[in-house]
């Protein structure tokens, strides 16, 4: 769907909107792990370019079993009180139905009472006629159609994170046993 020379260009456009709106300020990117590192990673280098300061810091947030959102999200590995008084990005892959984030901001806002959340997506996925997103980010990649995405951290049960370019994952994709990779 995306090749990684397109992905790399974008994130250099993505990192220099930041730049416009954080230049002076030393915002916090908060990472959420894992799908998002290599695009993290990605985007501190080309922030590092306009030589935007930063701090970084981690969070896991997971709600998905399969292919289909379960709106269950769990976060873990923050420590909310270090946010406080701060500007706070938020670092994500993808915004689906923006389950995740419609619980994460409110808890981020109330545990950690930070001057400011923003949130940066890679992938924002358009949603079928009628769906109405819980949240809407204030960065975007790319926006994508409704389909299921692997690769450059994304993953299918865990599989595919490792793929340099973004793909629809395949029925093939799907079925395959990791088992035989794994041993
Ligand atoms: P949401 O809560 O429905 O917005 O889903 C957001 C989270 O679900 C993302 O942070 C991903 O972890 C996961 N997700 C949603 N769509 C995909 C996809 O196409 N491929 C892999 N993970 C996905
Ligand atoms: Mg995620």
């Amino acid at each position: 769907m995306i090749d990684s020379v397109e992905i790399r260009s974008r994130v250099k456009g993505v990192a220099k909107l930041i730049h416009e709106d954080y230049e002076g300020k030393r915002p916090i990117l908060l990472c959420t792990l894992k799908g998002a590192s290599p695009f993290y990673t990605h985007l501190c280098d080309a922030l590092q370019d306009h030589r935007q300061g930063y701090d970084m810091d981690f969070v896991r947030a997971s709600s998905y079993e399969g292919t289909e959102s379960s709106g269950k999200v769990a976060l873990s590995g923050l420590n909310f009180e270090s946010l406080k008084g701060r500007h706070v990005i938020l670092i994500e892959d993808i915004l689906d139905t923006g389950t995740t984030l419609a619980h994460l901001v409110p808890e981020l806002e109330e545990k950690s009472r930070p001057a400011s959340v923003a949130v940066c997506t890679l992938l924002d996925k358009r949603l079928d006629e009628g769906k109405i997103k819980k949240y809407t980010a204030k960065y975007v990649g790319f926006s994508i159609p409704n389909h299921f995405i692997i690769g450059y951290g994304l993953d299918y049960n865990e599989l595919y994170r490792d793929l340099k370019d973004i793909f629809v994952i395949s029925r093939d994709g799907i079925n395959f046993d990791a088992s035989t990779l794994r041993a």
